[in-house]
């Protein structure tokens, strides 16, 4: 295929994860790299070849640009990608989507007035454990999947809170552990058992005196399919333990992956502590495949870095998705529905009052 033209947006720290991902992207060719900082942009340019601009306007009418990769702070996503889609150009937005659902609306409005594509980042939906509980739950393996349960206690230190002046503020980042840390799980929360129709939740703040938001939040779900959910979700372990999604199904058999093990790695600054692998595998019949499967993903773990590798996966899904005139595997709704999700658990706290969806 024609290499999708692409420009990326925040030369930050997932910004040098998408600058190395695309290079190893044949589907893909870096022609622009935009960063309100000119330096930031200017290094990345010398690093990549691809041509600096430190406001977005001016890279959208000169570059060419027929996508645009964004890694800017998420209250900052929707200014840059309803640009771009107003300006008929593909969006792939990072994790979470937005801050706000507001943002996610303009967002999806916009794209869907030009038809281009718009996608959001979940790159452990490609981690090999993750497909493999995905395919049990979709052929039906475990029945109808009944119970959905995501678990994370990882920890962030107040040095990342302090590494960029947008971290740990409402007004600048929107929250704290569900809005930055907790989008990945959620989002394989409601792929592998559908979307939410009812949430009950409280977030507190444990041990990050120097922070407003959240490190630490607890919620229930009720699934459309009239399944259950429960989520535990901190950065306020030290040290972090783990990360985990299981799905417990109708039949009795239950599947589950751990995503992550110690804390969750930071962009640029720590890499990922063990392979994921899956932890938790009682179909009928098939509980002697526990070994294999973990075997199997240490070992398709071993020789890729897995800090570019699954980001790479899902920027060539997003760009075959352009030249196939296809949804991509991660479309706006499905980033909407995160947003969705953690905004109805501030607004449970908030409220004292179970929130019915959609919002
Ligand atoms: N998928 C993942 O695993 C993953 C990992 C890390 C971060 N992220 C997401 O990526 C986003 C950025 O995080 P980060 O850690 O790279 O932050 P960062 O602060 O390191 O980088 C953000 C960059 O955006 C630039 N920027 C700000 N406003 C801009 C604008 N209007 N136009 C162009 N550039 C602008 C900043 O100068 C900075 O260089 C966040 O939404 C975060 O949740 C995702």
């Amino acid at each position: 295929m024609t290499p999708v033209r692409t420009a990326l947006v925040g030369c930050g720290k997932v910004g040098q994860i998408h600058a190395t991902a695309l290079a190893a992207t044949p589907e893909a060719a870096l022609v622009a790299v935009c960063d309100t900082d000119p330096a930031r942009a200017g290094a990345f340019a010398a690093r990549t070849g691809a041509k600096a601009y430190t406001d977005i306007g001016a890279m959208l009418r000169e570059s060419g640009a027929e996508a645009v990769v964004i890694g800017t702070p998420h209250p900052l996503h929707a200014g840059a990608a309803v640009q771009a889609a107003k300006a008929g150009v593909h969006v792939l937005v990072e994790k979470p989507m937005a801050a706000t659902l507001a943002d996610c609306d303009a967002m999806l409005a916009a794209a869907a007035k030009t038809g281009v594509s718009l996608g959001v980042i979940s790159q452990r939906r490609w981690y090999e454990p993750v497909r493999r509980v995905k395919a049990a739950v979709d052929a039906g393996k475990i029945g109808r999947p009944a119970l959905g349960v995501f678990q994370m206690y990882s920890w962030r230190d107040p040095a990342y809170y302090q590494s960029d002046p947008w971290r740990g503020k409402w007004d600048s980042e929107g929250g704290g552990v569900l809005v930055n840390q907790s989008p990945h799980q959620l989002d394989l929360l409601l792929w592998l058992m559908g979307p939410a129709a009812e949430v009950s939740g409280y977030w507190a703040n444990v041990n990050h005196p120097g922070v407003e938001v959240d490190d630490t939040a607890v919620a229930t779900i009720r699934f459309r399919n009239g399944g259950l959910g429960a989520i535990v979700t901190s950065v306020a372990q030290k040290p972090g333990i783990y990360t985990k999604v299981h799905i417990h199904g109708t039949s009795g058999a239950s599947v589950g992956v751990e995503t992550d093990s110690g804390a969750t790695f930071i962009a640029g600054v720590s890499g990922i502590a063990a392979p994921p692998v899956i932890d938790l595998w009682t179909i009928a019949g098939e509980e002697h495949l526990l070994p294999e499967f973990q075997a199997a993903d240490r070992s398709a773990f071993t020789g890729v870095d897995g800090t570019i590798y699954y980001h790479a996966l899902q920027i060539q899904d997003f760009m075959r998705a352009i030249r196939e005139a296809r949804p991509p595997l991660v479309t706006g709704q499905d980033g909407r529905a995160v947003v969705e999700l953690f905004t109805a658990i501030y607004q449970s706290q908030r409220e004292r009052s179970p929130i019915v969806l959609p919002l």
